[in-house]
Protein backbone atom coordinates (compact mmCIF):
# COMPACT_ATOMS: atom_id res chain seq x y z
CA UNK A 1 0.00 0.00 0.00
CA UNK A 2 3.03 2.55 0.97
CA UNK A 3 4.43 1.50 -2.15
CA UNK A 4 1.81 2.37 -4.25
CA UNK A 5 1.06 5.48 -2.62
CA UNK A 6 4.41 6.70 -3.07
CA UNK A 7 4.76 5.90 -6.81
CA UNK A 8 1.13 7.76 -6.97
CA UNK A 9 3.07 10.94 -4.70
CA UNK A 10 5.47 10.96 -6.96
CA UNK A 11 3.67 11.65 -9.82
CA UNK A 12 2.27 14.88 -8.26
CA UNK A 13 4.96 15.89 -5.84
CA UNK A 14 8.42 15.40 -5.31
CA UNK A 15 8.34 18.42 -2.38
CA UNK A 16 6.98 15.96 0.39
CA UNK A 17 9.32 13.78 1.50
CA UNK A 18 6.87 11.02 3.59
CA UNK A 19 3.41 9.33 2.46
CA UNK A 20 0.16 11.49 4.00
CA UNK A 21 -1.39 9.44 6.66
CA UNK A 22 -3.35 6.75 5.71
CA UNK A 23 -6.25 8.80 8.13
CA UNK A 24 -5.66 12.26 5.63
CA UNK A 25 -5.86 9.50 2.83
CA UNK A 26 -9.25 8.47 3.63
CA UNK A 27 -10.38 11.96 4.52
CA UNK A 28 -9.51 13.40 1.33
CA UNK A 29 -9.69 10.84 -0.95
CA UNK A 30 -13.16 10.39 -3.11
CA UNK A 31 -12.96 8.06 -4.84
CA UNK A 32 -15.60 5.70 -3.18
CA UNK A 33 -18.32 7.84 -4.03
CA UNK A 34 -17.22 9.45 -7.29
CA UNK A 35 -16.38 6.51 -9.19
CA UNK A 36 -20.16 6.96 -10.03
CA UNK A 37 -18.95 9.46 -12.73
CA UNK A 38 -16.51 6.81 -14.24
CA UNK A 39 -18.62 6.83 -17.67
CA UNK A 40 -18.57 10.76 -17.91
CA UNK A 41 -14.93 11.17 -16.66
CA UNK A 42 -14.54 8.32 -19.75
CA UNK A 43 -16.75 11.10 -22.21
CA UNK A 44 -14.94 13.71 -21.03
CA UNK A 45 -11.01 12.32 -21.61
CA UNK A 46 -12.30 11.21 -25.11
CA UNK A 47 -13.25 13.95 -25.82
CA UNK A 48 -10.19 15.93 -24.73
CA UNK A 49 -8.11 13.88 -26.64
CA UNK A 50 -10.17 13.99 -29.73
CA UNK A 51 -9.36 17.43 -29.74
CA UNK A 52 -5.61 17.33 -28.50
CA UNK A 53 -5.15 14.95 -31.46
CA UNK A 54 -7.52 17.67 -33.92
CA UNK A 55 -5.00 20.81 -32.64
CA UNK A 56 -1.89 18.70 -33.38
CA UNK A 57 -1.08 18.28 -29.73
CA UNK A 58 -1.18 14.51 -29.87
CA UNK A 59 -0.33 12.06 -32.55
CA UNK A 60 -3.06 9.43 -34.47
CA UNK A 61 -0.87 6.75 -33.12
CA UNK A 62 -1.32 7.97 -29.15
CA UNK A 63 -5.23 9.05 -29.83
CA UNK A 64 -5.89 5.53 -30.95
CA UNK A 65 -4.28 4.10 -27.51
CA UNK A 66 -6.54 6.25 -25.72
CA UNK A 67 -9.27 5.19 -27.14
CA UNK A 68 -8.84 1.61 -27.28
CA UNK A 69 -7.75 1.97 -23.50
CA UNK A 70 -10.46 4.05 -22.65
CA UNK A 71 -12.93 1.03 -24.12
CA UNK A 72 -11.14 -1.32 -21.72
CA UNK A 73 -11.32 0.17 -19.18
CA UNK A 74 -15.68 1.49 -19.81
CA UNK A 75 -15.83 -2.58 -20.16
CA UNK A 76 -13.60 -3.35 -16.72
CA UNK A 77 -15.43 -0.79 -14.81
CA UNK A 78 -19.37 -2.28 -16.27
CA UNK A 79 -18.11 -5.80 -15.47
CA UNK A 80 -17.22 -4.56 -12.28
CA UNK A 81 -13.60 -5.10 -12.44
CA UNK A 82 -12.09 -2.44 -12.16
CA UNK A 83 -9.64 -2.29 -9.60
CA UNK A 84 -10.35 0.94 -7.07
CA UNK A 85 -7.39 1.51 -5.27
CA UNK A 86 -7.98 4.76 -2.23
CA UNK A 87 -4.25 6.00 -2.73
CA UNK A 88 -5.32 6.83 -6.65
CA UNK A 89 -7.49 9.62 -4.51
CA UNK A 90 -10.37 10.09 -6.88
CA UNK A 91 -11.59 8.56 -10.45
CA UNK A 92 -9.81 10.54 -12.44
CA UNK A 93 -6.51 9.93 -11.07
CA UNK A 94 -7.73 6.29 -10.99
CA UNK A 95 -8.53 6.34 -14.61
CA UNK A 96 -6.10 7.91 -15.90
CA UNK A 97 -3.35 5.80 -14.03
CA UNK A 98 -5.39 2.23 -15.35
CA UNK A 99 -5.12 3.62 -18.62
CA UNK A 100 -0.78 4.50 -18.47
CA UNK A 101 -0.88 0.98 -17.14
CA UNK A 102 -2.93 -0.18 -20.27
CA UNK A 103 -1.32 2.18 -23.25
CA UNK A 104 1.87 3.77 -22.17
CA UNK A 105 2.87 7.44 -22.68
CA UNK A 106 0.06 7.83 -24.65
CA UNK A 107 -2.12 7.84 -21.62
CA UNK A 108 0.23 10.27 -20.05
CA UNK A 109 -0.36 12.94 -22.90
CA UNK A 110 -3.53 13.07 -21.89
CA UNK A 111 -3.46 15.55 -19.39
CA UNK A 112 -2.23 17.98 -21.74
CA UNK A 113 -3.86 21.39 -21.11
CA UNK A 114 -6.30 20.30 -18.77
CA UNK A 115 -6.66 20.07 -15.19
CA UNK A 116 -9.24 18.25 -12.59
CA UNK A 117 -10.52 21.25 -11.80
CA UNK A 118 -11.85 21.34 -15.29
CA UNK A 119 -11.99 17.77 -15.49
CA UNK A 120 -14.42 17.47 -12.66
CA UNK A 121 -16.72 20.38 -13.59
CA UNK A 122 -16.91 18.84 -16.36
CA UNK A 123 -18.23 15.50 -15.51
CA UNK A 124 -20.57 16.66 -12.84
CA UNK A 125 -22.23 18.81 -15.59
CA UNK A 126 -22.45 15.17 -18.17
CA UNK A 127 -23.86 13.42 -14.77
CA UNK A 128 -26.49 15.87 -14.09
CA UNK A 129 -27.27 16.33 -17.67
CA UNK A 130 -28.22 12.43 -17.75
CA UNK A 131 -30.14 12.47 -14.56
CA UNK A 132 -31.98 15.70 -15.23
CA UNK A 133 -33.35 13.81 -18.40
CA UNK A 134 -34.00 10.73 -16.51
CA UNK A 135 -36.20 12.48 -13.90
CA UNK A 136 -37.61 14.47 -16.50
CA UNK A 137 -38.93 11.24 -17.97
CA UNK A 138 -40.70 9.86 -15.02
CA UNK A 139 -41.80 13.36 -14.27
CA UNK A 140 -43.39 12.54 -17.28
CA UNK A 141 -45.00 9.07 -16.36
CA UNK A 142 -46.24 10.32 -12.86
CA UNK A 143 -48.39 12.98 -14.88
CA UNK A 144 -49.55 10.45 -16.87
CA UNK A 145 -50.78 8.13 -14.03
CA UNK A 146 -52.08 11.32 -12.18
CA UNK A 147 -54.02 12.33 -15.25
CA UNK A 148 -55.32 8.90 -16.32
CA UNK A 149 -56.81 9.13 -12.76
CA UNK A 150 -58.08 12.17 -13.09
CA UNK A 151 -60.11 11.40 -16.10
CA UNK A 152 -61.62 8.34 -14.59
CA UNK A 153 -62.60 10.55 -11.97
CA UNK A 154 -63.85 13.83 -13.53
CA UNK A 155 -67.45 13.17 -12.18
CA UNK A 156 -66.28 11.84 -8.60
CA UNK A 157 -67.50 14.18 -6.18
CA UNK A 158 -65.38 14.26 -2.56
CA UNK A 159 -65.09 16.73 -0.13
CA UNK A 160 -62.60 19.98 -1.23
CA UNK A 161 -60.87 21.23 2.36
CA UNK A 162 -59.79 24.84 3.17
CA UNK A 163 -57.99 24.47 6.95
CA UNK A 164 -58.63 20.18 6.85
CA UNK A 165 -62.21 21.91 6.92
CA UNK A 166 -65.18 21.03 4.49
CA UNK A 167 -65.01 23.82 2.36
CA UNK A 168 -66.83 23.23 -0.94
CA UNK A 169 -67.60 20.20 -2.98
CA UNK A 170 -64.90 19.39 -5.69
CA UNK A 171 -64.46 16.60 -7.98
CA UNK A 172 -61.49 13.99 -7.35
CA UNK A 173 -60.36 14.59 -10.92
CA UNK A 174 -60.04 18.57 -10.33
CA UNK A 175 -57.88 17.68 -7.41
CA UNK A 176 -55.63 15.12 -9.21
CA UNK A 177 -55.00 17.63 -11.36
CA UNK A 178 -53.68 20.27 -8.83
CA UNK A 179 -50.89 17.71 -8.57
CA UNK A 180 -50.15 17.44 -12.80
CA UNK A 181 -49.98 21.41 -12.81
CA UNK A 182 -47.41 20.94 -9.64
CA UNK A 183 -45.42 18.02 -11.58
CA UNK A 184 -45.74 19.94 -14.69
CA UNK A 185 -43.95 23.32 -13.22
CA UNK A 186 -40.74 20.71 -11.99
CA UNK A 187 -40.47 19.59 -15.25
CA UNK A 188 -40.07 22.75 -16.39
CA UNK A 189 -37.42 23.43 -13.64
CA UNK A 190 -35.75 20.63 -14.28
CA UNK A 191 -35.15 21.64 -18.32
CA UNK A 192 -34.22 25.09 -16.87
CA UNK A 193 -31.97 23.88 -14.77
CA UNK A 194 -30.51 21.97 -17.63
CA UNK A 195 -29.90 24.24 -19.61
CA UNK A 196 -27.92 26.48 -17.39
CA UNK A 197 -25.96 23.11 -16.70
CA UNK A 198 -25.24 22.41 -20.03
CA UNK A 199 -22.30 24.45 -21.12
CA UNK A 200 -18.45 23.37 -20.80
CA UNK A 201 -16.10 23.95 -18.24
CA UNK A 202 -13.05 22.02 -19.69
CA UNK A 203 -10.28 24.55 -21.32
CA UNK A 204 -10.24 26.56 -18.05
CA UNK A 205 -7.31 23.90 -16.95
CA UNK A 206 -6.56 24.78 -13.11
CA UNK A 207 -8.05 28.11 -13.16
CA UNK A 208 -6.74 30.80 -15.52
CA UNK A 209 -6.95 29.11 -18.91
CA UNK A 210 -3.65 26.80 -20.80
CA UNK A 211 -1.28 28.18 -22.70
CA UNK A 212 -1.88 24.97 -25.60
CA UNK A 213 -3.88 25.84 -28.68
CA UNK A 214 -6.92 24.52 -27.58
CA UNK A 215 -10.06 23.79 -29.26
CA UNK A 216 -12.80 24.95 -26.54
CA UNK A 217 -15.57 24.93 -29.05
CA UNK A 218 -15.17 21.54 -30.47
CA UNK A 219 -14.95 19.40 -27.09
CA UNK A 220 -18.17 21.38 -26.24
CA UNK A 221 -19.57 20.13 -29.75
CA UNK A 222 -18.59 16.54 -29.04
CA UNK A 223 -19.87 16.51 -25.76
CA UNK A 224 -23.04 18.03 -26.59
CA UNK A 225 -22.85 21.28 -24.50
CA UNK A 226 -24.60 24.13 -26.37
CA UNK A 227 -21.79 26.37 -25.93
CA UNK A 228 -18.84 26.99 -23.18
CA UNK A 229 -18.55 28.57 -19.58
CA UNK A 230 -16.94 31.88 -20.57
CA UNK A 231 -14.58 32.55 -18.12
CA UNK A 232 -11.87 30.05 -16.61
CA UNK A 233 -12.22 31.31 -12.95
CA UNK A 234 -16.37 30.76 -12.99
CA UNK A 235 -15.75 27.51 -15.01
CA UNK A 236 -13.51 25.69 -12.27
CA UNK A 237 -15.32 27.19 -9.21
CA UNK A 238 -19.22 27.41 -10.15
CA UNK A 239 -21.59 24.76 -8.57
CA UNK A 240 -24.96 27.24 -8.87
CA UNK A 241 -25.77 24.21 -11.14
CA UNK A 242 -25.75 21.70 -8.83
CA UNK A 243 -27.52 24.27 -6.31
CA UNK A 244 -30.20 24.69 -8.55
CA UNK A 245 -30.78 21.08 -9.23
CA UNK A 246 -31.05 20.44 -5.55
CA UNK A 247 -33.71 23.62 -5.12
CA UNK A 248 -35.66 21.96 -8.00
CA UNK A 249 -35.91 18.72 -6.54
CA UNK A 250 -36.69 20.09 -3.22
CA UNK A 251 -39.78 21.79 -4.34
CA UNK A 252 -40.06 18.91 -6.24
CA UNK A 253 -39.95 16.45 -3.41
CA UNK A 254 -42.58 18.88 -1.22
CA UNK A 255 -45.09 18.48 -4.30
CA UNK A 256 -44.84 14.96 -3.46
CA UNK A 257 -44.59 14.79 0.08
CA UNK A 258 -48.15 17.18 0.02
CA UNK A 259 -49.40 14.59 -2.16
CA UNK A 260 -47.97 11.14 0.56
CA UNK A 261 -49.92 13.33 3.25
CA UNK A 262 -52.98 13.08 1.41
CA UNK A 263 -53.23 9.60 0.87
CA UNK A 264 -51.85 8.55 4.34
CA UNK A 265 -54.90 10.81 5.44
CA UNK A 266 -57.45 9.54 3.02
CA UNK A 267 -56.37 5.85 3.36
CA UNK A 268 -57.19 6.07 7.30
CA UNK A 269 -60.06 3.99 8.15
CA UNK A 270 -61.44 7.10 9.28
CA UNK A 271 -61.81 8.86 6.28
CA UNK A 272 -61.47 5.86 3.74
CA UNK A 273 -61.67 7.49 0.65
CA UNK A 274 -59.11 5.13 -1.02
CA UNK A 275 -57.44 2.38 -0.37
CA UNK A 276 -53.55 1.77 -1.68
CA UNK A 277 -52.52 -1.41 -2.99
CA UNK A 278 -50.84 -4.15 -0.71
CA UNK A 279 -47.21 -4.07 -2.55
CA UNK A 280 -46.92 -0.16 -1.13
CA UNK A 281 -48.40 -0.85 2.61
CA UNK A 282 -46.91 -3.19 5.30
CA UNK A 283 -48.63 -4.67 8.37
CA UNK A 284 -47.84 -4.42 11.50
CA UNK A 285 -45.75 -7.27 13.86
CA UNK A 286 -48.12 -6.66 16.86
CA UNK A 287 -51.18 -5.43 15.68
CA UNK A 288 -52.68 -7.72 12.66
CA UNK A 289 -55.49 -5.89 11.52
CA UNK A 290 -53.02 -2.87 10.37
CA UNK A 291 -52.15 -2.58 6.73
CA UNK A 292 -50.07 1.17 6.77
CA UNK A 293 -49.00 3.46 3.72
CA UNK A 294 -45.21 3.27 4.67
CA UNK A 295 -44.22 4.12 0.67
CA UNK A 296 -46.36 7.46 1.27
CA UNK A 297 -44.83 7.73 4.58
CA UNK A 298 -41.31 7.43 3.58
CA UNK A 299 -41.56 9.94 0.78
CA UNK A 300 -42.74 12.32 3.40
CA UNK A 301 -39.69 11.41 4.86
CA UNK A 302 -36.95 11.57 2.93
CA UNK A 303 -38.36 15.24 1.58
CA UNK A 304 -36.18 16.08 4.65
CA UNK A 305 -33.37 15.00 3.55
CA UNK A 306 -33.47 16.47 0.16
CA UNK A 307 -34.02 19.79 1.36
CA UNK A 308 -31.10 19.42 3.79
CA UNK A 309 -28.96 18.44 0.76
CA UNK A 310 -29.91 21.49 -0.53
CA UNK A 311 -28.99 23.71 2.66
CA UNK A 312 -25.90 21.81 2.73
CA UNK A 313 -24.76 22.66 -1.08
CA UNK A 314 -25.74 26.66 -0.18
CA UNK A 315 -23.50 26.64 3.18
CA UNK A 316 -20.67 24.56 0.84
CA UNK A 317 -20.62 27.64 -1.58
CA UNK A 318 -21.35 31.01 0.40
CA UNK A 319 -17.55 30.99 2.08
CA UNK A 320 -15.78 29.71 -0.80
CA UNK A 321 -13.41 32.50 -2.78
CA UNK A 322 -12.17 31.92 -5.79
CA UNK A 323 -11.56 29.74 -7.95
CA UNK A 324 -11.03 26.20 -6.97
CA UNK A 325 -11.26 25.02 -3.73
CA UNK A 326 -11.26 21.48 -2.20
CA UNK A 327 -14.56 21.88 -0.31
CA UNK A 328 -16.17 21.17 -3.87
CA UNK A 329 -15.52 17.55 -3.36
CA UNK A 330 -17.89 17.61 -1.04
CA UNK A 331 -21.05 18.84 -3.28
CA UNK A 332 -21.31 14.85 -4.56
CA UNK A 333 -22.39 13.18 -1.84
CA UNK A 334 -25.44 15.71 -1.36
CA UNK A 335 -26.03 15.94 -5.33
CA UNK A 336 -25.68 12.06 -5.81
CA UNK A 337 -27.80 11.10 -2.97
CA UNK A 338 -30.65 13.83 -4.05
CA UNK A 339 -30.61 12.74 -7.39
CA UNK A 340 -31.30 8.79 -6.25
CA UNK A 341 -34.05 9.79 -3.60
CA UNK A 342 -36.24 11.70 -6.61
CA UNK A 343 -35.34 8.78 -9.21
CA UNK A 344 -36.58 6.09 -6.85
CA UNK A 345 -39.37 8.19 -5.05
CA UNK A 346 -40.70 8.86 -8.72
CA UNK A 347 -40.36 5.40 -9.73
CA UNK A 348 -42.20 4.07 -7.31
CA UNK A 349 -44.70 7.01 -7.79
CA UNK A 350 -46.18 6.24 -10.78
CA UNK A 351 -47.08 3.05 -10.48
CA UNK A 352 -48.52 4.25 -6.89
CA UNK A 353 -51.00 6.54 -8.18
CA UNK A 354 -52.26 3.69 -11.16
CA UNK A 355 -53.01 1.37 -8.32
CA UNK A 356 -55.07 3.94 -5.94
CA UNK A 357 -58.85 1.94 -5.06
CA UNK A 358 -61.22 5.20 -5.22
CA UNK A 359 -63.89 4.55 -2.84
CA UNK A 360 -66.26 7.02 -4.25
CA UNK A 361 -69.40 6.72 -1.89
CA UNK A 362 -67.82 7.57 1.45
CA UNK A 363 -66.04 10.66 -0.57
CA UNK A 364 -69.34 11.52 -1.51
CA UNK A 365 -70.97 11.05 1.75
CA UNK A 366 -67.74 13.31 3.77
CA UNK A 367 -68.83 16.01 0.73
CA UNK A 368 -72.92 15.74 1.59
CA UNK A 369 -71.96 15.51 5.31
CA UNK A 370 -69.93 18.63 5.75
CA UNK A 371 -72.59 21.58 4.45
CA UNK A 372 -70.24 21.52 1.82
CA UNK A 373 -72.80 23.56 -0.10
CA UNK A 374 -73.44 26.02 2.07
CA UNK A 375 -71.96 28.43 -0.20
CA UNK A 376 -74.04 27.54 -3.53
CA UNK A 377 -77.08 28.67 -1.03
CA UNK A 378 -75.68 31.99 -0.31
CA UNK A 379 -74.77 32.27 -4.11
CA UNK A 380 -78.87 30.80 -4.49
CA UNK A 381 -80.29 33.89 -2.60
CA UNK A 382 -77.82 36.33 -4.38
CA UNK A 383 -79.07 35.57 -7.74
CA UNK A 384 -82.59 36.64 -6.01
CA UNK A 385 -81.53 39.54 -5.47
CA UNK A 386 -79.84 39.57 -1.93
CA UNK A 387 -76.42 41.29 -0.97
CA UNK A 388 -73.92 38.16 -0.61
CA UNK A 389 -73.20 39.72 2.79
CA UNK A 390 -76.76 39.61 3.81
CA UNK A 391 -77.20 36.24 2.07
CA UNK A 392 -74.11 34.77 3.86
CA UNK A 393 -75.70 35.72 7.14
CA UNK A 394 -78.95 33.71 6.66
CA UNK A 395 -76.85 30.76 5.13
CA UNK A 396 -74.96 30.71 8.47
CA UNK A 397 -78.21 30.60 10.18
CA UNK A 398 -79.94 27.60 8.33
CA UNK A 399 -76.38 25.60 8.69
CA UNK A 400 -77.06 26.53 12.52
CA UNK A 401 -80.48 24.65 12.41
CA UNK A 402 -79.51 21.98 10.07
CA UNK A 403 -76.27 21.58 12.68
CA UNK A 404 -78.63 21.47 15.67
CA UNK A 405 -80.98 19.03 14.19
CA UNK A 406 -78.31 16.94 12.93
CA UNK A 407 -79.18 17.01 9.38
CA UNK A 408 -78.04 18.28 6.12
CA UNK A 409 -79.20 21.77 4.72
CA UNK A 410 -81.28 20.33 1.79
CA UNK A 411 -83.02 17.97 4.73
CA UNK A 412 -84.77 20.98 5.99
CA UNK A 413 -87.89 21.45 4.81
CA UNK A 414 -88.78 24.89 2.85
CA UNK A 415 -90.88 26.12 5.97
CA UNK A 416 -87.58 25.70 7.73
CA UNK A 417 -85.91 27.58 5.21
CA UNK A 418 -88.39 30.18 4.49
CA UNK A 419 -88.51 30.86 8.40
CA UNK A 420 -84.79 32.04 7.71
CA UNK A 421 -85.29 33.82 4.38
CA UNK A 422 -88.25 33.81 2.91
CA UNK A 423 -86.31 34.27 -0.54
CA UNK A 424 -85.67 30.92 -0.19
CA UNK A 425 -87.86 29.06 -2.72
CA UNK A 426 -88.59 25.63 -3.63
CA UNK A 427 -85.84 25.88 -6.30
CA UNK A 428 -83.24 26.40 -3.87
CA UNK A 429 -82.68 22.56 -3.59
CA UNK A 430 -80.97 22.20 -6.56
CA UNK A 431 -78.44 24.47 -6.08
CA UNK A 432 -77.84 22.47 -2.74
CA UNK A 433 -77.03 19.49 -4.52
CA UNK A 434 -73.57 18.71 -4.74
CA UNK A 435 -73.51 17.63 -8.55
CA UNK A 436 -75.30 21.09 -9.01
CA UNK A 437 -72.18 22.83 -6.91
CA UNK A 438 -70.13 21.06 -8.99
CA UNK A 439 -71.35 21.64 -11.98
CA UNK A 440 -71.65 25.31 -11.65
CA UNK A 441 -68.32 26.19 -11.66
CA UNK A 442 -67.89 25.54 -15.04
CA UNK A 443 -64.60 27.92 -16.07
CA UNK A 444 -61.40 27.46 -16.91
CA UNK A 445 -59.67 26.36 -13.80
CA UNK A 446 -63.04 25.48 -12.00
CA UNK A 447 -63.94 22.05 -10.72
CA UNK A 448 -66.89 21.06 -12.91
CA UNK A 449 -66.36 17.78 -14.66
CA UNK A 450 -66.14 19.26 -17.96
CA UNK A 451 -63.66 21.44 -16.96
CA UNK A 452 -61.78 18.44 -15.50
CA UNK A 453 -61.62 16.65 -18.66
CA UNK A 454 -60.53 19.68 -20.82
CA UNK A 455 -57.95 20.08 -18.00
CA UNK A 456 -57.01 16.03 -18.85
CA UNK A 457 -56.87 16.97 -23.07
CA UNK A 458 -54.06 19.66 -22.16
CA UNK A 459 -52.37 17.97 -19.88
CA UNK A 460 -51.94 14.85 -22.32
CA UNK A 461 -50.99 17.53 -25.40
CA UNK A 462 -48.60 19.45 -23.13
CA UNK A 463 -46.97 15.99 -22.01
CA UNK A 464 -47.17 14.55 -26.05
CA UNK A 465 -44.97 17.41 -26.91
CA UNK A 466 -42.54 17.63 -24.38
CA UNK A 467 -39.05 16.33 -25.16
CA UNK A 468 -37.24 13.85 -23.12
N1 LIG B 1 -11.90 14.97 -6.39
C1 LIG B 1 -11.86 16.35 -6.69
C2 LIG B 1 -13.27 16.97 -6.59
O1 LIG B 1 -14.19 16.24 -6.47
C3 LIG B 1 -11.34 16.56 -8.05
C4 LIG B 1 -10.64 17.85 -8.26
C5 LIG B 1 -9.46 17.92 -7.39
N2 LIG B 1 -8.60 18.99 -7.74
C6 LIG B 1 -7.59 19.32 -6.95
N3 LIG B 1 -6.84 20.24 -7.35
N4 LIG B 1 -7.42 18.75 -5.82
O2 LIG B 1 -13.44 18.14 -6.61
Amino acid sequence: MTDQFAKKSEAWSARFSEPVADLVKRYTASVDFDKRLARFDIEGSLAHADMLHAVGLLSATDLQSIQGGMQQIQTEVDQGRFNWSLDLEDVHLNIEKRLTDLVGDAGKRLHTARSRNDQVATDIRLWLRATLDEIGELLRSLQHALVDLAERHADTIMPGFTHLQVAQPVTFGHHLMAYVEMFSRDATRMQDCRRRANRLPLGAAALAGTSYPIDRERVARTLGFDGVCENSLDAVSDRDFAIEFCAAAAILMTHVSRLSEELVIWMSPRVGFIDLADRFCTGSSIMPQKKNPDVPELARGKTGRVNGHLVSLLTLMKGQPLAYNKDNQEDKEPLFDTADTVINTLRIFADLVGGITVKADRMRQAAAEGFSTATDLADYLVRKGLAFRDAHEAVAHAVRVASDAQVDLAHLSLAQLQAICPAIGEDAYAALTLEGSVQSRNHLGGTAPQQVRAAVLRARQRLAHVQG
